[in-house]
């Protein structure tokens, strides 16, 4: 009996053993995953054919990801060090242009098996904002990323990286590798849609990680691409998951795994490349028929066409030329060729017009490659002084992010103009349904939303973002309706960067009367208050449904009207008639309150956008207006600030001054 119990006992130990032995070292090889059990993220698929399509070819700002199931022993488990472990795995990032796509893919060891609140674009749906370079994340990744992120010091827009706990890589190297005997260093393209093969190696004696690339089908080379010393021990966990995770920006590429393998304590074996997943195919077939039947016939066509070719390409050099200096290279992702942009926009029909502003004409286009809806604005006439900067400042414009802003995705520059390429917003913009009896008009929980979008947006602007960007033109015109009918800030081409404590130099004042603060046109200076008492008659704007400076005889200056409203204790006689009975009346009250208090004379007695967002969340109570009108002396002494805008309003042609010209010599004058 004893006898029998030692034996069984000896059995279960063997058994438990042999499961850890098992458990140090895991090892899998996926040449290709049809059937493949992995844990998916995000928008990551297995196609029918067998390939882990973690991203695809429309999905903007979406991340992909993909772990294998099972939590895989890191440390060993007598002496708690970090084990060796080695994979390897094919992929190919494919983006339509070849040129633009986002934004990568990284191979993860983290201790889940997936990272939902993580974001896309530069993140690469592994971290974000707030938890980026955090060291409770215990997340390693190698990079392989297409764009180049300021914010995390990239060193260029195609380049490895080992990140640990956040995406400012701790080493990092442009995409290549070093061809065996030559010891050349060769560049490889990792956008361009070529299946590359990537060992990534870790050597828990010697602390050191190597990552190597290649061409699929070149053996793997000698000298890693990147050999540094790593020392895991403090950042994996005894037991971590490891996988890929992916993601889209503005720009799109669809990123794909063909076949994985990895060993705990080993060599990963090696992937047998001629049964991985093909590929799709990138554009039409090729006809080879007709290349062995007829050749002579052919060869004929292929001089002709090669004459007219020559002809028909000088003419259209001349008529698709644009402006590229050495300078505007760096900025490259962000730069559109103008024949695109002309192909999108159908030759910039009227049909496709949009509608037009004071820096010029709006067009809604198609991107030719990526079938992205764009609207492309053309501004008119150009000062070369300044144009540097200016393009710096649509760069770094093109980098903020806001669920509340128009994205701006780029630029393009032709002799005497400049194009801007924003995302298109389908429902157009928000002046449209507000007044001069409306089709269509927004009821109350819409056009709260709106508000409330529109001063996170601004919010972000003034004081989210790394430096003061004041947007100098806010307006009901300027907030444009995404699909969802929320309001995005647009038109950046007038915000002007203002470093945090530098003095600016502004010359002009761009603007929109009735929209101006008093001490705008004295001190020609924008400032985030600027902005607020902006916001202030945007505010009255959408819940009276009239222009702040009306056009008709009656009720010229809205704020004034509302204000009496006030004084006669019913300020909600000033709300919009066509908003109905179905309106909050508390919502609307605090908003024409909060456009009254915007709409101070004296800048210091306006709210912040920090505060304005609070007011609207109903965290911070609104202070009493009585209360405020004694401590401040809100007298609305704006009659002084109103008078020199009547002036200015009778003495400008159209309801705007400094318009065309001179705006737009301060526009590109870059005086920043
Ligand atoms: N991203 C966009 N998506 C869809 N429509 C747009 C977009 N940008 C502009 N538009 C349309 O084009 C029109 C003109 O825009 P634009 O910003 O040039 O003029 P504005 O705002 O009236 O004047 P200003 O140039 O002084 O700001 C807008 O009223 C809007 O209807
Ligand atoms: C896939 O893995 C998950 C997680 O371990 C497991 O629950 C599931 O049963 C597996 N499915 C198959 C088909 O093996
Ligand atoms: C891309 O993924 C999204 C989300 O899964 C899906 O809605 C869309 O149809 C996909 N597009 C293609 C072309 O597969
Ligand atoms: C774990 O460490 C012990 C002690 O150093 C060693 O004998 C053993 O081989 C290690 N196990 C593995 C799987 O490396
Ligand atoms: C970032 O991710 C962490 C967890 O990974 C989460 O706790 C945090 O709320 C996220 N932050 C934001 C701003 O989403
Ligand atoms: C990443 O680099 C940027 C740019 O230098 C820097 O501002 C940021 O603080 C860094 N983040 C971390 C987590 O190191
Ligand atoms: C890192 O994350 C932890 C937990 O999420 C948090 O408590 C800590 O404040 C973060 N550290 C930094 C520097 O952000
Ligand atoms: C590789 O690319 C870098 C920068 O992208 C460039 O400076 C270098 O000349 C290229 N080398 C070769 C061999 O093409
Ligand atoms: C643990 O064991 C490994 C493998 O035997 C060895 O290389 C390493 O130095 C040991 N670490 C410690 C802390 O003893």
């Amino acid at each position: 009996m004893a006898m029998c119990f030692t034996f069984r006992l000896a059995i279960l130990l063997t058994l438990l053993l042999t499961s850890l032995a098992d458990m140090d070292d895991v090892g899998f090889i996926y040449n290709g995953f049809l059937s493949a059990n992995l844990s998916l993220d995000g928008i990551a698929k297995l196609t029918s054919c067998g390939l882990l399509k973690l991203t695809n070819e429309t999905g903007r700002y979406e991340k992909g990801g993909a772990f294998y199931p099972h939590l895989i022993n890191f440390k060993n488990s007598t002496n708690r060090s970090v084990s060796s472990f080695s994979t390897t795995f094919v992929f190919a990032i494919i983006s339509e242009s070849q040129a633009f796509g986002g934004h990568g893919i990284a191979f993860a060891i983290s201790p889940t098996r997936g990272h939902p609140e993580a974001v896309p674009y530069e993140y690469l749906g592994l971290f974000n904002e707030s938890n980026n370079g955090n060291g409770t994340n215990h997340v390693i990744a190698i990079e392989l990323d297409t764009v180049q992120s300021d914010n995390f010091n990239d060193i260029n827009n195609n380049h490895v990286g080992i990140d640990i706990n956040g995406l400012n890589s701790t080493y990092s190297f442009p995409a290549g590798y070093y061809k065996d005997g030559s010891r050349q260093f060769r560049n490889l393209s990792m956008i361009d849609g070529k299946r590359i093969q990537i060992w990534v190696e870790y050597h828990g004696r010697e602390k050191r990680m190597d990552v190597t690339l290649a061409p699929s089908g070149v053996s793997k080379p000698k000298t890693p691409l990147l050999s540094s010393p790593l020392d895991l021990s403090s950042i994996v966990n005894s037991e971590m998951y490891v996988g890929f995770s992916s993601s889209t920006g503005a720009l799109i590429s669809s990123h794909y795994v063909l076949g994985w393998s990895f060993k705990m304590n080993g060599q990963a074996q090696e992937l047998t490349l001629s049964r991985l997943p093909k590929l799709p195919r990138l554009g039409p077939k090729k006809k080879s028929r007709l290349l062995t039947n007829g050749l002579p016939l052919v060869l004929a066509s292929v001089i002709l066409a090669g004459v007219s070719s020559v002809v028909y390409f000088v003419r259209r050099k001349r008529k698709f030329a644009e402006i590229v200096e050495d300078w505007e290279l760096e900025y490259g992702p962000h730069r559109f060729k103008f024949k695109d942009l002309y192909v999108a926009t159908k030759g910039f029909k009227d049909k496709e017009l949009l509608g037009a502003g004071g820096f010029g004409r709006v067009y809604k286009g198609v991107l030719p490659t990526t079938k992205l809806e764009v609207a492309v604005k053309r501004v008119s006439r150009e000062s070369k002084q300044g144009m540097k900067e200016f393009i710096a400042e649509i760069v770094s414009i093109g980098r903020l992010r806001h669920r509340n802003l128009v994205q701006l995705l780029g630029y393009c520059r032709r002799q005497g103009e400049l194009l801007l390429v924003y995302d298109y917003m389908p429902n157009g913009s928000l002046d449209k349904y507000l007044y001069n009896q409306p089709k269509l008009t927004l009821n109350w929980s819409q056009r709260f939303r709106v508000i409330k979008g529109v001063a996170s947006g601004l919010f972000y602007l003034h004081e989210e973002w790394e430096q003061v960007v004041i947007h100098r033109d806010v307006k009901a015109s300027n907030i444009l309706l995404d699909s969802g009918l929320n309001g995005r800030l647009g038109d950046f081409g007038l915000a002007r960067l203002y470093d945090h404590g530098t003095e600016p130099q502004t010359t002009h004042v761009v603007g929109t009367v009735g929209y101006l603060a008093p001490e705008l046109t004295r001190t020609g200076e924008a400032t985030p208050c600027t902005d607020v008492f902006a916001f202030g008659a945007f505010l009255l704007e959408v819940a009276c449904g009239r222009r702040p400076i009306s056009q008709s005889s009656t009720d010229v200056i809205l704020v004034d009207w509302v204000y009496s409203c006030w004084r006669k204790g019913d300020i909600l006689e000033a709300k919009d008639p066509n908003l109905g009975s179905d309106c909050v009346a508390e919502e609307v009250e605090l908003i024409l309150k909060l456009g009254l208090i915007c709409s101070q004379s004296e800048p210091e007695a306006r709210p912040t956008m920090r505060h304005i967002v609070q007011f609207l969340e109903g965290d911070i109570p609104f202070p009493r207006m009585s209360s405020l009108r004694l401590s401040s002396g809100i007298a609305f002494s704006h009659r002084t600030g109103f008078d020199e805008f009547a002036m200015l309003y009778t003495s400008s042609l159209n309801n705007k001054f400094s318009h065309s010209s001179s705006a737009e010599a301060s526009l590109l004058s870059g005086g920043l």
